[in-house]
């Protein structure tokens, strides 16, 4: 069975509703005869609404950057499943490195992220388990630090971020999520991991899935690599037998940009 590409943007802490409109507006114009590949696009909070106004009737699916477990209640600054349902969500990242914590060793620049939002694998499967609960498809992130990779880690690392994240689903629900291969040097520093490497990494992802839920969620289950793609690196990415579409940070803020991604797929 052939995995329908699926590029996602995630626009991370970028774009005012203007500007957030006016990008999909460009997006919807030079996408609207695109056919073949998945495109979703993850707004701020703050841009949910205006932009699915604006995506409504289009080929393009929105995308929440997180969720919390809890369906109400007194948990300032949090965001519940159905209030992104309500804004007509069909997406939501969970477990961005952004937002993940780790444990074990922590870093210097981790510990940043960590005092911010001490995510870990727990918390991210209770996350992934509320929004399949709730009907939307998590885009699962997971992937090695620097430090991880140099040690020889990153196969150990990813085979466990997703052995704890997906834990308790059923093979039905495995098949049907997005994984994210992001390893963290890569994010936003231009340094994209080489292809070969990148297709090695998702087969081990898909491997693992195969291992916990079975051969037929492997075979479905998508899954994206992250980190560093742009228009001139993305058809060799996207073309890996492993690799099944893409989660672009910064050349997803542009239009043209993120088009040639999304065609690239195809
Ligand atoms: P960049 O594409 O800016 O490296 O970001 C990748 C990412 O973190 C997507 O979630």
């Amino acid at each position: 069975m052939a995995r329908t590409p699926i590029v996602a943007g995630n626009w991370k802490m970028h774009k005012t509703v203007l500007e957030a409109v006016e990008l999909v507006n460009a997006l919807v114009d030079k996408l609207e005869n695109v056919k073949g590949v998945e495109t979703v696009v993850c707004p701020p909070f703050t841009a949910l609404w205006p932009v699915r106004q604006a995506l409504a009737d289009t080929n393009i699916q929105l995308g929440a950057q997180n969720i919390f477990w809890e369906a109400q209640g007194a948990w300032t600054s949090q965001i519940a499943p159905g209030m992104l349902t309500d804004v007509g969500c069909k997406y939501v990242i969970i477990g961005h490195s952004e937002t993940r914590g780790r444990f074990g060793t922590v870093t210097e620049d981790l510990q940043k992220v960590l005092s911010y939002f001490s995510e870990t694998d727990e918390t991210i499967n209770k996350k992934v388990k509320t929004a399949l609960a709730a009907g939307l498809t998590p885009i699962v992130c997971c992937g090695e630090l620097l430090e991880e990779r140099k040690a020889g880690k990153t196969d150990d690392v990813v085979r466990k971020q997703i052995t704890a994240d997906l834990a308790g689903l059923t093979p039905e629900q495995a098949a049907g999520i997005v994984i994210a291969y992001e390893p963290v040097w890569a994010i936003g520093t231009g340094e994209v991991c080489d292809s070969p490497e990148a297709n090695r990494v998702c087969g081990v992802i898909r491997a693992t899935v195969k291992d916990i839920f079975g051969a037929e969620a492997a075979e479905s289950v998508r899954i994206q690599y992250g980190g560093s793609v742009k228009p001139d690196n993305s058809a060799e990415l996207l073309h890996q037998p492993e690799i099944d579409g893409a989660l672009v940070g910064g050349a997803s803020l542009k239009a043209d940009d993120f088009v040639a991604i999304v065609k690239s797929a195809l």
